[in-house]
């Protein structure tokens, strides 16, 4: 029965990028397939969260240095190096009962060790295609002579990628430029795998998704939000601190604002303050995730300013960590107040959730824009945190009647969401396609 229906699945080991996939493994196991996931042991998801799934640890020889480097690209380049000889060894026992591999972009090792074993591979893609697309629009924009960015540029539309402004390029993932079109030239150009997956839905994204479908020539199957299809179980990395929730249940409706910076977004001294600043002269209660470790310079929240604890006694909670999904879907939040990663966006996305938008580097500069600009359903800091900005911007989202407009977006957009995923809808076809593909393999 097992013959060719199982799945290897090989995450990129960031919160960011272990959901979806996780995701893209229960509902493919609910489709009938074998789930292994193949992972590194630095951010191993906890196997005791997914009984039905075999956990394959790889060794990925991660070394304190790489970890604390604060090159993203480095950190990958190394992973891919270091996993791609141990994942080959764990799965030359069991290449007579592997259907495929299914591999996160940025773990492109996956492809290497596909073709060793003689298997077909498939790649997940957990962020927008729009931004996708700016990534494969660089290197001819370098070749234009647009990049390195010039200040002088900073506010210029980026020719034939309206409303995208220079300033919005997925850029500042790595301190070079070079390093940035050398791994763009291993995730944007499609070799030997014979699939993607995308964590979208073409509703969203159908301008970026046509273009990417005529470059590539090869089935795109876009089935998200993938988490509309999983269950409930959680792949939080960090603890959730679900207490939050009886304290969003003494909450006016739609009066929080939830603010969360993601997963790997860090903020200086002065931003925090900023941020607080902002925060205590709106008024406005708010639920805010300070990530430990986020505040450079600190462990948590030491270099809140003072006289700040006031404003928390009176109208606000801070916590580690959130339950984000069920937050989101909690009648009590009226705004996000978002860094933009791709997951966050959909997840406000799917509970028309209005959000501000604070991105910080890479997609969620794409990602931010598109939201203000495109989806209209949030409002940009345009000043980075700077607390008057913060206030402005955080009264007109939560008070003004104008942003009446933007909330009737959000709430419209959600309902799109619900269609594209229930029967007959484009993400619930195209996930039924994709099971049959892999069956033909
Ligand atoms: C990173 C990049 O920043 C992002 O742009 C890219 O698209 C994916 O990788 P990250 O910072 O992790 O993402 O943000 P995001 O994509 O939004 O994912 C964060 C996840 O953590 C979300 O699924 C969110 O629900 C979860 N989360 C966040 C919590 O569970 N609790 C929290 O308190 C905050």
């Amino acid at each position: 029965m097992e013959n060719k229906r199982r799945l290897v699945l090989v995450p990129c080991p960031l919160q960011g990028h272990l959901s979806p996939m996780l995701d893209l493994a229960t509902t493919l196991h609910s489709k009938g397939f074998f789930i292994t996931i193949a992972h590194t042991q630095f951010n191993s998801p906890n196997p005791s969260n997914h009984p039905d799934f075999v956990f394959l640890p790889i060794s990925d020889g991660l070394t304190e240095n790489d970890l604390l480097s604060g090159d993203f690209l480095d950190f990958i380049a190394t992973i891919n190096t270091n996993c791609e000889g141990p994942l080959k060894e764990c799965l030359v026992p069991m290449v007579d009962q592997v259907a495929c591999i299914i591999y996160d972009t940025m773990m492109y090792l996956g492809e290497t060790v596909a073709n060793h074993l003689k298997l077909p591979s498939i790649i997940l893609r957990t962020s927008g295609a729009t931004a996708l697309a700016a990534y494969g629009a660089m290197p001819a924009l370098q070749e234009a002579g647009y990049l390195p960015l010039q200040d002088s540029m900073l506010q210029e539309l980026v020719p034939q990628f309206y409303p995208l402004r220079f300033k919005d390029l997925p850029l500042g993932i790595s301190k070079s430029l070079e390093s940035i079109l050398q791994l763009l030239s291993i995730v944007c150009i499609i070799r030997t795998s014979s699939a993607i997956i995308w964590n979208t839905m073409d509703y969203l994204e159908h301008p970026a998704l046509e273009k990417l479908r005529q470059d590539h020539q090869i089935p795109i199957f876009s089935i998200g939000p993938l988490f509309k299809f999983a269950s409930t179980t959680s792949s939080s990395l960090l603890e959730q601190d679900s207490n939050c929730i009886p304290w969003l249940n003494n909450q006016a409706p739609n009066s929080v604002l939830y603010i969360s910076l993601g997963s790997l977004v860090s903020v200086n001294e002065r931003e925090i303050a900023e941020m607080a600043w902002g925060l205590a002269n709106s008024g406005q209660p708010f639920l805010w995730v300070v990530r430990p470790g986020s505040v450079l310079g600190s462990q948590w929240i030491e270099l809140l300013p003072e006289g700040f604890e006031e404003v928390i006694g009176e109208r606000g909670l801070i916590v580690k960590w959130a339950p984000q999904r069920e937050v989101l879907a909690h009648g009590a939040v009226g705004g996000f107040w978002s860094h933009c990663g791709w997951n966050s966006t959909m997840e406000s996305f799917c509970e028309g959730v209005p959000m501000i938008c604070s991105p910080n580097k890479g997609d969620q500069k794409v990602n931010a824009r598109f939201i203000s600009c495109v989806w209209k359903v949030g409002l940009e800091l345009v000043n980075g945190l700077e607390r008057r900005e913060i206030e402005t911007v955080i009264r007109k989202l939560m008070l003004d009647k104008e942003s009446g407009e933007i909330r009737q977006r959000a709430a419209d957009l959600k309902e799109k969401v619900e269609l594209c995923v229930k029967k007959g809808g484009s993400s619930y076809n195209s996930l039924n396609d994709l099971a049959e593909y892999i069956l033909s393999l």
